[in-house]
């Protein structure tokens, strides 16, 4: 995808992958559009902040609504908002496995679904899922960010089926470690990091593969 003139989508554009990678687009000329709570600092004229929080879904249709009345269509949704939550299973709240599903599973689902009408008239749109090695296979203590990332894999399996006949690319980046605020909210200690610009540029570059080239599943993790 060229994505010069073409509007983009990125939820979890606050920090980490999000951010780095809103700042990548803008840089190559589309029109970004960042979803989150806490404000999203990218210094570029073409971005543009949206307080959202993506467990709502008014905010996440209110959001696309202004979205979509400055702009045809969206041409590329990135599903990024995300946060983990580990424990044992005994000690797992069922508020907080609520609030992970909703955040990293049924807000790509609430978002994806106000983007696809506008990639089908125009017979082409890119949509990437931002899940994890946790949602290709089981850790200890993972069994809810597992669960929504393997879940997240699912949704994506299902739509690339659904959709590349419409012109419409569905694409998973399943990073491991990578060096954000997750960490640091998850109360866990990673042994290795990739760096947070590196996995930012290497979602850019599935983005900008020729339009007839589906980087459907990449898993990428520290060497
Ligand atoms: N870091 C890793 O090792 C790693 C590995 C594999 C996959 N991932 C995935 O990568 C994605 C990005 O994470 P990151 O590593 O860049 O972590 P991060 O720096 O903590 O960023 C997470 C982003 O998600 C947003 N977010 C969380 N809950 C939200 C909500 N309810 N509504 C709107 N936005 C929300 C946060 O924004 P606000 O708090 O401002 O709302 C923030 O911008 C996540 O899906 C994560 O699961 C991370």
């Amino acid at each position: 995808m060229d994505l010069k003139g073409r509007t983009a989508v990125v939820t979890g554009s606050s920090s980490g992958i999000g951010q780095e990678l809103c700042t990548m687009l803008a840089q190559k000329g589309a029109a970004v559009y960042g979803f989150s709570r806490r404000r999203s600092v990218v210094e570029h004229p073409s971005f543009t902040w949206m307080q959202t929080d993506v467990t709502k879904q008014e905010e996440i249709d209110r959001a696309f609504d202004t979205v979509l009345r400055a702009h045809q269509r969206v041409d590329l949704l990135v599903n990024n908002a995300g946060f983990g939550l580990f424990g044992s299973i005994e000690t797992l709240d069922p508020e907080a496995w609520n609030r992970l599903i909703a955040t990293n599973l049924t807000a790509a689902f609430l978002c994806t679904r106000r983007v696809v009408s506008g990639m089908k008239e125009a017979g082409r749109g890119t949509i990437v899922n931002v899940a994890s090695i946790a949602g290709k296979r089981g850790f200890r203590n993972g069994s809810a960010y597992c669960a929504s990332k393997f879940g997240l894999n699912g949704f994506s399996e299902a739509l690339v089926e659904e959709l590349r006949e419409e012109g419409i690319r569905v694409c998973s980046i399943n990073p491991g470690s990578t060096g954000t605020e997750f960490f640091e909210h998850a109360g866990i200690e990673p042994k290795k990091l990739m760096k947070t610009g590196d996995v930012a540029s290497l979602i850019l570059t599935m983005i900008e593969l020729p339009d007839d080239m589906l980087p459907d599943q990449v898993v990428v993790r520290p060497l």
